[in-house]
């Protein structure tokens, strides 16, 4: 195969084709070009390619010529095209770079920012302050054994404290924890005394309305030592209730009635909007009090349960409810609003 014309011998084609490339390639402006070009001038059925096949053909004497000259150019046209490649790579390399160049300088789009629930903020406050006080903060599960639910707080099976609950039983004698109070029987299984401890975290009860969520939360308090007696459960109350609810506010203690205490009483809480004196007042509704936590000294049969001895020790214990709290604190007359995620009412508090 020849295209040359017989005018012109092999060799001089073959220069002729090597200053053609090479100053096509001189000339290109992009690695895509070249490609081209190799393609064109080396490529499998280039002429160049197709004068060294006809190499074998040609009479002895000339072959070797025709064949030096071949590779000859071969290469020149080779190395002319890796050197311009790379200039070529090198500026398509920048161009792309700078095309694709971010300005970091420019504002970022901003994400709203979230807020502190207003339940967070009270539970928050209620474990600081007794953190404050040297108690300890302890979590436990919330799928809890019927057991430490309710046997160990003097609650048995057949008990009517159990439906008054309105509990999610399980399977295999589990529930959904009624309530933070296991904690104290996990906290004291697993310690000696003296116990200060704290125990925030969720709860379940079968229960939905406005001011009930079947999902709420708990704040359970455990102290367990020599000598505490009712009067140190009413002072740690009462400095809790001002420290969350303002310096002014007063307690008071009703007789109540709690399995796993004795003697049990409720926590109400002098109104911190009108003091008791405004009988339109909207947070008390003239009451004066608001109902806080149900509290008592630990029944001697639940220290006996986990191994204390009651004639050594007593103690104290409280549970609240810091959604509750919330609500009063915040003003906040629907509980379902705790649980929509909506910022412009998460933002007020
Ligand atoms: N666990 C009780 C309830 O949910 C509250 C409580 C806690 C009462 C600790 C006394 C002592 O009603």
């Amino acid at each position: 195969m020849c295209y040359h014309s017989p005018l012109m011998s092999a060799a001089e084609r073959i220069k002729q084709l090597e200053h053609e490339a090479i100053s096509a390639i001189d000339s290109a402006l992009s690695t895509a070009v070249l490609e081209d070009l190799r393609v064109k001038y080396l490529g499998r059925s280039s002429e160049l390619t197709g004068i060294k096949k006809s190499v074998g053909s040609l009479p002895t004497e000339e072959r070797k010529e025709v064949g030096g000259t071949a590779n000859r150019s071969s290469r020149a046209i080779e190395e002319a095209l890796r050197g311009r490649v790379e200039q070529l790579a090198a500026k398509e390399r920048e161009a792309k770079l700078e095309a694709e160049a971010v300005d970091i300088t420019l504002p970022g789009t901003p994400y709203p920012r979230g807020h502190l629930h207003p339940t967070q903020r009270i539970i928050d406050e209620v474990v600081d302050f007794f953190v404050g006080l040297g108690y300890r903060v302890a979590e436990g599960p919330e799928v809890e054994t019927d057991y430490y639910n309710f046997t160990a707080l003097g609650i048995p099976p057949g008990h009517p404290a159990r439906t008054m609950q309105d509990t999610f039983f399980l399977d295999d004698g589990l529930v959904l924890r009624t309530q933070t109070s296991p904690m104290q029987i996990r906290t004291m299984l697993s310690q000696e005394p003296p116990v200060y401890v704290v125990c925030p975290g969720k709860t379940y009860r079968r229960d939905s309305d406005p001011t009930h969520s079947p999902m709420f939360h708990q704040i359970e308090g455990l102290a367990v030592d020599k000598g505490l007696t009712l009067g140190h459960l009413k002072g740690t109350l009462a400095a809790m209730a001002r420290h969350v609810f303002g310096e002014s506010v007063k307690i008071r203690l009703r007789p109540s009635y709690f399995q796993f205490t004795e003697p049990s009483v409720e926590l109400d809480v002098s109104c911190f909007v009108c003091g008791g004196s405004d009988p339109a007042c909207k947070v008390c509704k003239g009451a004066g009090w608001l109902e806080m936590l149900g509290a008592g000294m630990v029944d001697p049969g639940v220290l006996e349960e986990v191994g204390y001895d009651p004639e050594e020790y007593t103690g104290f214990a409280f549970g609240m409810g810091p959604d509750r709290m919330a609500m009063v604190k915040y003003g906040i007359p629907d509980l379902r609003l705790f649980f929509e995620g909506d910022l412009r009412f998460l933002q007020q508090f």
